[in-house]
């Protein structure tokens, strides 16, 4: 993706509010905290920062573990996954990111449900 998108939804610190946005959902999810406890929540949110920042295109590497690795040992179903990706979807929204900067986000992050499911 060009670096456009990260650069209009506002840069790093659009992409850390929407992170912490996303986590405070997930986390007040009874379904999914359970996936997260005992998870190095600081590192864990400084990764995703990073990789939300990469799949907007911004210029920011990406040091943490391959998504089909990172998720191996969770057992994460389908049903989590799509949750999860909704979280992911209104946190971008509810920060102001425009629809079709959402929608070239979420079609990439679609992509990832194999992986992360272990399928
Ligand atoms: C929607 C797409 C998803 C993306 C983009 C994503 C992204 C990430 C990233 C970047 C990491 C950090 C890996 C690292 O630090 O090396 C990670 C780890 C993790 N993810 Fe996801 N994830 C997704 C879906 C999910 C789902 C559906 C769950 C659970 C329901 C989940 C639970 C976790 C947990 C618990 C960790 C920490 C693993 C550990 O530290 O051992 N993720 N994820």
């Amino acid at each position: 993706m060009s670096q456009s998108v990260y650069r209009e939804i506002g840069g790093l610190e659009a992409v850390e509010s929407v992170v912490d946005d996303f986590y405070d959902r997930v986390l007040s999810d009874d379904r999914l905290v359970g996936y997260f406890e005992g998870m190095e929540m600081e590192s864990l949110r400084a990764h995703q920062v990073q990789f939300i920042s990469s799949v907007a295109g911004g210029p920011v590497e990406y040091s943490g573990a391959d998504m089909r690795e990172a998720h191996a040992h969770l057992d994460i179903d389908e049903e989590a996954f799509d949750t999860v990706g909704t979280y992911l979807e209104q946190a971008l929204r509810d920060n102001g990111v425009a629809d079709d900067n959402v929608e070239a986000i979420m079609a990439q992050v679609v992509e990832l449900k194999d992986p992360v499911i272990g399928r």
